[in-house]
């Protein structure tokens, strides 16, 4: 017994200690951590939405990005900042914080990028740990690239070529964006290709209802990515993924008007995409044309595993939950093929609401490679305005759990 006490009392004395000594490390650290604080001023640049601040910007960032001590390259609040496409690389010497208190705007006119990438805008390479927060806004102008985009513009001439991208980010890792607003983007608004590690939290993505292809967050061949805390309201997806994704967590989503929560479309020109560990929940979404949707072209290979989609709100929305193995986006109709991309192990768990449609659950799968391992379990989706909802699957296997209104349209086994 009275060994049992001394021991007690002699690791509350260690404990103390060792408490003591993470305090001591902790502020000493601080000091060793010292950051410097850059801002786009001091480099020339003037900030009143008008001059040129490209090269200003440029510097800034050649100059925190090889900076020995951590780096905050701040743009100024109340200022705008013109910037004609970048290309930031990395890596850089040390961690790098970009905090946009103002606005970074993208000029105008499209004929700016004469003899440039027409894809890209603020394009970042190469970087491994960067952050861009500040409350602050990037803003893509994109209306004159809309207004000549063949979607909308139906005579000639029209641009049938991809704009730019408004902030893409590729081959990086360890990168955050959070707590910024992107608006009116000329293309995707806050892009990913071959990126691990990432976050997209508390974000304000805004574009009209009817701007083309302005997606909100866009993955591709990117994991380990966490995607929260974002209202997105787009004329395009929410939130897309394509190419190989793993490890995807959407959470605590406001989506809408756009068109939905996509993932997809996979297997375009027959390539062969892997998407699987994705979860999306506590998603509202409102007026959008999709809900949750995986689409995927004919003749694609690959898959989509492991999916689950749960706690969703839909409020008057066009196709609530949609798989669709026919994907076709196209003015030609696409060829029928046998290949498809597999589409295995996909929860709906918990989504209610309304159908702006009379379809609220529409599964179409290939006959090659039917859809597998579905399951349904509390859905519960009426139509916006009253009534009853249906449901359409066809070549779908799976089970239903719970309450599932409309009525599951899955079937139990595909022998
Ligand atoms: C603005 O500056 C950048 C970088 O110097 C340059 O590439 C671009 O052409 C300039 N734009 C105009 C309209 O002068
Ligand atoms: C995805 O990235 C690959 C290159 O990694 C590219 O070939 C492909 O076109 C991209 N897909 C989309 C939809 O951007
Ligand atoms: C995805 O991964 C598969 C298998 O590793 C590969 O064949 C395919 O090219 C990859 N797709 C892309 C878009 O990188
Ligand atoms: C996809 O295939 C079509 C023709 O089938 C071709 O015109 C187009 O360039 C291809 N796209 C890509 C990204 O390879
Ligand atoms: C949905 O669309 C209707 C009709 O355009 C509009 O009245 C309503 O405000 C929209 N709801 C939201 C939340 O945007
Ligand atoms: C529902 O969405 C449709 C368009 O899809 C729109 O016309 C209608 O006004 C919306 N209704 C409400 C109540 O928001
Ligand atoms: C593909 O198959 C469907 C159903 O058999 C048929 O209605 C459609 O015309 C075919 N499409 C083409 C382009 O051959
Ligand atoms: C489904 O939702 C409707 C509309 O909110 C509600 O009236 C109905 O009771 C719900 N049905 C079930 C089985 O929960």
């Amino acid at each position: 017994m009275a060994l049992a006490v001394t021991t007690r009392s002699h690791l509350s004395v260690l404990r103390a200690l060792v408490a003591l000594a993470a305090v001591v490390l902790y502020f000493s650290g601080a000091v060793a951590d010292a950051r410097v604080l850059l801002t786009l001023d001091d480099f020339g640049a003037v900030g009143d939405g008008i001059a040129n601040d490209t090269q200003a910007f440029v510097n800034a960032w050649t100059a925190a990005c090889g900076s020995e001590q951590q780096a905050v390259l701040a743009v100024p609040a109340a200022k705008a900042y013109r910037i004609w496409p970048v290309q930031l690389a990395g890596p850089c010497k040390k961690k790098l914080k970009l905090l946009i208190a103002g606005t970074i705007v993208a000029p105008a006119s499209p004929d700016e990028w004469a003899g440039r990438d027409p894809m890209k805008w603020l394009y970042i390479y190469g970087v491994d740990g960067l952050s861009v927060s500040g409350g602050g806004t990037i803003d893509g102008a994109g209306q004159e690239w809309w207004a000549r985009s063949c979607k909308r513009k139906k005579t000639q001439p029209c641009n049938t070529r991809s704009p730019p991208r408004a902030v893409h980010f590729e081959e990086c890792r360890g990168v955050s964006v959070q707590g910024v607003t992107l608006q009116n983007g000329q293309q995707f608004h806050l892009s990913f290709t071959r990126c691990r590690d990432v976050k997209a939290n508390f974000l304000r993505v805004v574009a009209p209802a009817d701007s083309p292809n302005t997606d909100g967050i866009h993955l591709n061949d990117t994991s380990h990515v966490q995607i929260m805390d974002n209202l997105i309201s787009t004329g395009d997806d929410c939130v897309s993924m394509v190419g190989n994704c793993s490890d995807i967590r959407v959470r605590d989503i406001s989506c809408g008007p756009g068109h939905g929560i996509s993932i997809g479309s996979l297997g375009k020109n027959r390539t062969t995409d892997r998407i699987q560990n994705v979860r999306v929940d506590t998603c509202l979404l409102t007026n959008t044309t999709n809900g949750v949707r995986i689409k995927s072209w004919q003749g694609g290979m690959g898959f989509a595993h492991d999916l689950r989609f749960e706690s969703v709100v839909m409020k008057n929305v066009s196709n609530p939950i949609i798989i669709d193995q026919y994907y076709c986006d196209q003015p030609t109709p696409c060829a029928n093929q046998t290949e498809a991309v597999e589409v295995r192990k996909v929860e709906f768990v918990d989504v209610r609401g309304t159908s702006a449609t009379a379809q609220a659950i529409k599964i179409a799968c290939s006959d090659a490679v039917p859809c597998r391992e579905l399951e349904l379990r509390n859905v519960n989706l009426t139509l916006e305005g009253g009534g009853a909802a249906s449901a359409s699957c066809y070549k779908a296997f799976g089970k239903a759990a719970g309450t599932v209104v409309p009525g599951s349209c899955l079937a139990r086994h595909d022998s």
